[in-house]
């Protein structure tokens, strides 16, 4: 078989990729380890920035995000008992985010990919290999239903997460990489409650913090913060709940309703970067370069923007003949990634209790907290950052 891009990984960032590049006529393959129900049965992500709708809509999938996304123009921080709004239109000229969870982003990229006719192979295991990209010929090979597949293709996109054998398959001696580990992991709960507010609440507090975000209004995303070590076989339903209650101000727990779990996992936090994102013929996007903690939001819209900047790349390289985008594309990626990796690095150690700071620590929050939101420039940084910089 062959294809001009073989994209390795049906997560956003590689079904994003797909829609990008055969919208522009670019012929391309989708390889995936897992079946598509498990794809789509995986909770992540529910913020998109104005960035991330746009180029939904440019790909022709951003209808029902606009029918059933919640827009929001602002969210609440609360500390010391109390909840504070940050106005995040007023601050920023306007702007706002989307909730709209990035299962149904998957499953309408998904859609479209499969209205398309286009290929995607699904369940294909950890039989991907990825052959000289170093050189002009590069090749995908897998197994698909027992059968040896061989793809040659002009270039691999590495759109395969953090564990995926993208990243793994370049030479540890062409890679440098930047990584913080957070002692701590979130607890996350998905039920069909309505939820506290319409508005996200971050909430830090002596117990450590916590999170109330939404899918729909009657369907509630939760999350406490854990030791990272922590099984989440401990955490029945009802302990989940007791310790929200006890996170949240009187009126959010007089608002809270509980109910079973429809899903329930823990996330470790991790800041992580792998420099360059471009090996010859192969380019890393999304959560195979870089990993934000996810009390920004940040991840699946960085991912979002890499496949944005390779997109433009890979037509350019085909329309014009050009390689420039192609050559700058690391560099391009990495300057906003930075961005958001201070970003989401500064707000996880605003608002998470760690395990050695002391009270001194949680003074110094409570302050850095204070002075955020009694400060229209220090509230304009953090609104700048959450609705997402520009491309
Ligand atoms: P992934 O979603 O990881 O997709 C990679 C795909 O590659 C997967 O389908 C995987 O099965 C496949 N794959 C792996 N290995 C192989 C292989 N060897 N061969 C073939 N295929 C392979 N981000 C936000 O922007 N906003 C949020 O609100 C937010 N909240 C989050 C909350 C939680 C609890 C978590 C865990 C994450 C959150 N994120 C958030 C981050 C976001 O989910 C990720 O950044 C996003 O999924 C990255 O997309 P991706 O396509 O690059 O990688
Ligand atoms: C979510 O809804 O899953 C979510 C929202 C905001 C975050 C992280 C996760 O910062």
């Amino acid at each position: 078989m062959r294809t001009q891009v073989a994209i390795i990984g049906a997560g956003p960032s590689g079904l994003l990729l797909g829609q990008l590049l055969s919208g522009a006529g670019i012929d391309n393959v989708i390889v995936e380890r897992q079946s598509a129900d498990y794809v789509l049965g995986r909770i992540r992500a529910g913020v998109l920035e104005q960035v991330t709708t746009e180029l939904l809509d440019e790909c022709g999938v951003g209808g029902r995000m606009h029918r059933e996304g919640l827009v929001h123009k602002g969210i609440e921080l609360l500390f010391k008992g109390q909840r504070h709004r940050v106005d995040l239109s007023a601050l920023t000229g306007g702007k706002s985010v989307t909730v709209y969870g990035q299962t149904e982003v998957t499953h309408d990229l998904m859609d479209a990919r499969q209205a398309r006719g286009l290929p995607s192979w699904y369940s294909v295991g950890d039989t991907v290999g990825l052959r000289d990209f170093d050189g002009a010929n590069p090749t995908v090979t897998c197994l698909r239903d027992g059968r040896e597949e061989t793809i040659e293709c002009d270039f691999i996109a590495g759109c395969d997460g953090y564990h995926g054998v993208s990243r793994a398959s370049v030479p540890a001696s062409a890679l440098r990489t930047y990584e913080k580990v957070y002692p701590f992991g979130w607890l996350g709960i998905l039920a069909d409650v309505p939820p506290v507010s319409h508005e996200l609440v971050y909430a830090n507090t002596d117990r450590g913090f916590a999170l109330c975000s939404m899918r729909s209004p009657t369907r509630s995303r939760y999350y406490v913060q854990v030791p990272s070590d922590e099984p989440v076989a401990r955490w029945s339903d009802d302990a989940f709940w007791n310790e929200l209650r006890l996170r949240l101000d009187p009126q959010a727990r007089e608002q809270l309703v509980t109910g079973p779990s429809l899903e329930k996992s823990i996330a470790p936090l991790r800041s992580f970067v792998a420099e360059p994102m471009r090996f010859g013929r192969l380019f890393l996007a999304g959560d195979a370069a870089h990993i934000v903690p996810p009390t920004g939001a940040k991840g699946l819209n960085l991912a979002a923007t890499d496949v944005k900047y390779l997109s433009s790349a890979l037509i350019e390289h085909y329309r014009e003949k050009s390689s420039a985008g192609l050559d700058q594309y690391s560099d391009r990626c990495l300057r906003r990634i930075w961005k958001a990796e201070r970003f989401s690095w500064w707000f996880t150690s605003l608002m998470h209790r760690f395990p050695d700071s002391g009270a001194f620590g949680q003074k110094i929050q409570e302050a850095e907290l204070d002075y955020l939101i009694g400060s229209t420039a220090a509230s304009t940084a953090l609104a700048e950052d959450y609705v997402g910089l520009p491309l």
